[in-house]
């Protein structure tokens, strides 16, 4: 018996990576002020910093390119997808829109309402803002543990089903419908079992409130349900997904994860009741209804992707990428996020960087040092994106400080993989050496895109 996963493809068209020296990352980081979303692209060696619509398209993908329908109304690129996606949805309304966020967008603008508000395990970063910006309190739910970094759980992505219990008795009149992400990225990737979803349904049914689902990664959600939900083992991951979506009323997808496109996304909707209101708005901010801020092509890409996305063999091998990677942190006495996620791998800094107080940004800092010594670019998860300067002059710090590692679907080998992983283990054993940060500059939202920071990792 073979245990040695790989990769379930070959390589047909291949990019060049640039390999640079240390000395040049120090010159390129203290150009981008010390923040890696400021380096242009090509001065990364291994991009960690999303897998959102980052990944590589097959040659099938490629092909459906070609046969893209152009035609402004009635495409028939949209009607492929609409046939995809109602056979895997079961939903009978499909919006298409430019990425996820624009589903939200529209979603919420006709759904929501000042006061409204909208449990979750929990809340994606655009998915609380655009709620939020239509007044809506955005609420997250998940079980404790999914809160604890280093307790395992199979479902950490879970929601707390007394605590929704608990919001619905006394808050009803002011929840409009339940949320559930899939997995659960803002957690770490983490899943949710269907017997959580199913109990999550029954709790909403007995208000009358609909559900919908986020379900950027639906199919890595429906995978580790196979592999580690009772009695799921024999079923297709297929018909594991249609289960899901049957137990919700509509979902939106940011179809740059699991759809395996660059660009794309959309909302879908059992319900009637928002349908006519939402292709208004659909109009108005994204495109018609049949192309919905999409080329022809970017539909036909999708709907071979959409299948591509839920091939067992590629499943197996993409969730054995994240697993892989975690043991090889942990035997190099990094913490991590355990159990691994689906998507990325997210080290601990406060673990990493004892040496760093919260207001010296650990995780800012332990992601400057992985650029400056291995090329790596990663994502601070930590007190730069979720702390906040107040208008008092004082500073507000997150609760955990971790640097996401994400993985584009089928764009790196396993080579680059334990390449990342040597050099992650490797500064670990010179941890000491790693200076914190500080923010000179920052705009009032969303500022760790833009701020500018002060000494630290680059050493003289
Ligand atoms: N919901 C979840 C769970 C997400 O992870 C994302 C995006 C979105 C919604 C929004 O989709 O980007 O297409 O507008 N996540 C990316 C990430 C950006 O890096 O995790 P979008």
């Amino acid at each position: 018996m073979i245990h040695t996963i790989i990769e379930p493809f070959r390589i047909k068209a291949v990019e060049p990576i640039r390999i640079s020296t240390r000395g040049e990352r120090k010159g390129w980081l203290e150009e981008a002020k010390l923040n890696v979303f400021q380096l242009p692209a090509d001065r990364v060696l291994l991009d960690f910093l999303t897998d959102s619509g980052t990944g590589a398209m097959s040659a099938k993908q490629w092909g459906a390119i070609m046969e893209g329908d152009e035609s402004y109304a009635g495409s028939r690129s949209f009607f492929r997808l609409e046939a995809v996606l109602k056979d895997l949805t079961g939903y009978q309304h499909i919006i298409p829109t430019h990425q996820g966020r624009a589903a939200e967008h529209i979603l919420f603008s006709v759904a929501t309402k000042r006061g409204d508000l909208v449990p979750n395990n929990t809340h994606f970063d655009t998915t609380r803002a655009n709620l939020e910006y239509q007044g809506a309190e955005a609420i997250d739910l998940v079980i404790p543990e999914g809160l604890q970094p280093r307790t395992h759980h199979p479902f950490k992505g879970n929601i707390d089903l007394a605590r929704v219990a608990d919001l619905l008795e006394r808050e009803a009149h002011r929840i409009p419908f339940g949320m559930m992400t899939l997995t659960n990225n803002s957690g770490g990737g983490q899943p949710v079992s269907l017997a959580n979803l199913r109990a999550y349904r029954e709790l909403l049914n007995r208000y009358g409130k609909p559900l919908i689902l986020d379900v950027c990664r639906y199919a890595e959600n429906s995978m580790f349900i196979k592999l580690r939900e009772e009695g799921q083992q024999d079923r297709t991951v297929k018909s594991i997904a249609q289960e899901m979506f049957s137990l919700a009323d509509g979902c939106t997808m940011s179809a740059k994860k699991d759809g395996m496109v660059n660009i794309g996304g959309f909302l879908a909707l059992n319900l009637g009741t928002w349908v006519e209101a939402a292709k208004t708005l659909l109009i108005l901010t994204e495109g018609f209804p049949t192309y919905g801020g999409l080329a022809g092509r970017d539909l036909e890409a999708l709907a071979v992707g959409m299948e591509e996305g839920l091939n067992e063999d590629y499943l197996r091998y993409r969730l054995r990428t994240a697993e892989y990677m975690g043991e090889k942190m942990k035997a190099g006495g990094v913490a991590i996020v355990e159990p691994t996620g689906g998507h990325a791998v997210y080290l601990d800094a406060k673990d990493f960087l004892p040496h760093l107080s919260v207001e010296q940004y650990p995780a800012w800092s332990l992601c400057n040092a992985l650029y400056l010594e291995a090329g790596i670019r990663s994502v601070e998860i930590g007190s730069v994106m979720f702390g906040r300067h107040n208008d008092d002059g004082t500073e507000s710090y997150h609760t955990m400080e971790l640097v996401r590692l994400a993985f584009p679907r089928r764009m790196y080998t396993q080579s680059h993989f334990d390449y990342a992983a040597e050099a992650i283990c490797e500064l670990k054993a010179r941890a000491h050496e790693v200076r914190g940060v500080k923010i000179v500059k920052q705009a009032k939202y969303l500022r760790h895109f833009t701020a500018e920071f002060e000494s630290a990792t680059v050493q003289a």
